[in-house]
């Protein structure tokens, strides 16, 4: 039976990989993509979509009860997939209101007009409402800590993973108090295609391409444990599948690095194809590759961000073991797919950055 699925922040980085994911692994399902269109939120990251029948875009703000409501009932929704949020920890600290807002007060509405919708009138209809978040609620870990597994104390320390572990324990009282049909996931650092050009990776990546600096925190030793989104994104599809109701996931691919050795990477790869390539040298003129020197000339090493959480590593047993969950990507031939789509798609990156 085909699924009517609302997937909110589809305009964004992993909710935009999700749809095509979704769309082509489920072509019979109906989605419905629900989105703010904030800075983060790019309509032409679903524009593949537009003239897909099974498809369907509604601009509007996941705090917007009436909104939601309207879109559950009119899409005979069954299945909510939630990714909307404010997701930049640098923002987080500078300006915490909208975290508040959007990841707390808006997950809540979600949850409340999701229980209206399914659970108020007579008999429950089938449903599930799965949450997508992040290791970041798990606090930091010392150097040889244990990655983190579902049980670990919730200890988020920046605006963003605070806002995000509210929601988590927002989702988690909504099954047991009033039976909602939940699940969750807590994932890794993403990277991957449509990754708005202020997070480490298409930063660097974008910055090489124009010779502009790559600006480090710290020594850049902080270390992150990093997933390519399509490996992510098979990860909430199993869950959705066969995960538990009421049950928490997480979702990683057991690949720590530290900052310095991912912008290192990043610098080696994109050398290579500048070496390999000579018409990358006139397209991109300022990039340290089309006069044969290395990108790692531009690393820039920055004071570093209040708070800045050491390590993060994802204990991802539970869901290798259970569901039979295993990624797809090295880091190696992630950052070889990423940095191809980025290359072919300038045209998407260059209006996003600033001047
Ligand atoms: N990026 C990562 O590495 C990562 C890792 C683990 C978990 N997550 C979680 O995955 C989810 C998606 O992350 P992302 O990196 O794609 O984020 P993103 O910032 O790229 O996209 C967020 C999307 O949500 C939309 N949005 C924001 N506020 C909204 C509102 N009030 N109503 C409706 N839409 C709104 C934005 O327009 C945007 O399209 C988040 O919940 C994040 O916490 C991200």
């Amino acid at each position: 039976m085909p699924k009517s699925l609302l997937v909110t922040g589809a305009a964004g980085f992993i909710g935009a990989n999700f749809v095509h994911y979704w769309m082509q692994h489920h072509p019979e399902d109906k989605v419905v993509a629900y989105d703010a269109l904030t800075y983060a939120g790019n309509r032409a990251n679903l524009d593949p979509l537009r003239d897909n029948k099974n498809f369907s875009f509604i601009h509007a703000d996941i705090c917007d009860y009436d909104s939601v409501l309207q879109a559950l009932r009119e899409h005979s929704v069954d299945t909510v997939v939630h990714f909307a949020a404010e997701s930049h920890v640098d923002r987080s600290i500078t300006g915490p209101d909208a975290f508040i807002e959007t990841n707390i007060v808006g997950t809540h509405t979600l949850l409340k007009a999701a229980r209206e919708v399914w659970l108020s009138g007579g008999e429950a209809q089938p449903h599930r409402f799965h949450h997508v978040s992040t290791d970041e609620v798990y606090g930091s870990l010392s150097v040889d800590a244990p990655g983190f597994h579902e049980q670990q104390k919730y200890e988020p320390n920046s605006p963003y993973s605070a806002s995000k572990a509210a929601s988590d324990h927002l989702v988690r009282a909504y099954h047991h108090t009033y039976g909602l049909q939940v699940s969750t996931s807590n994932c890794s650092n993403n990277y991957g295609p449509y990754h708005f050009p202020e997070k480490l990776v298409p930063l660097c990546l974008t910055n090489i391409l124009r010779g502009r600096a790559l600006p480090v925190y710290g020594d850049g030793s902080n270390i992150r444990d990093w997933l390519y989104v399509e490996d992510h994104c098979r990860g909430i599809e199993l869950v959705l599948e066969k995960g538990q109701v009421g049950e928490t996931y997480n979702i990683g691919g057991n690949n720590e690095w530290n900052n310095l050795d991912i912008v290192h990477l990043l610098c080696d790869q994109l050398d290579a194809r500048f070496a390999q390539d000579s018409s990358l040298a006139e397209r991109f003129p300022d990039a340290p590759g089309s006069s044969g020197r290395s990108a790692r000339d531009l690393i820039k090493f920055v004071e570093d961000r209040a708070g800045h959480d050491w390590r993060y590593a994802i204990d991802a047993t539970r869901i290798m073991d259970e569901l039979g969950y295993k990624p797809y990507e090295s880091f190696e031939t992630g950052l070889q797919r990423t940095l191809d789509w980025y290359l072919a798609n300038e045209d998407w990156w260059r209006p996003l950055l600033p001047e």
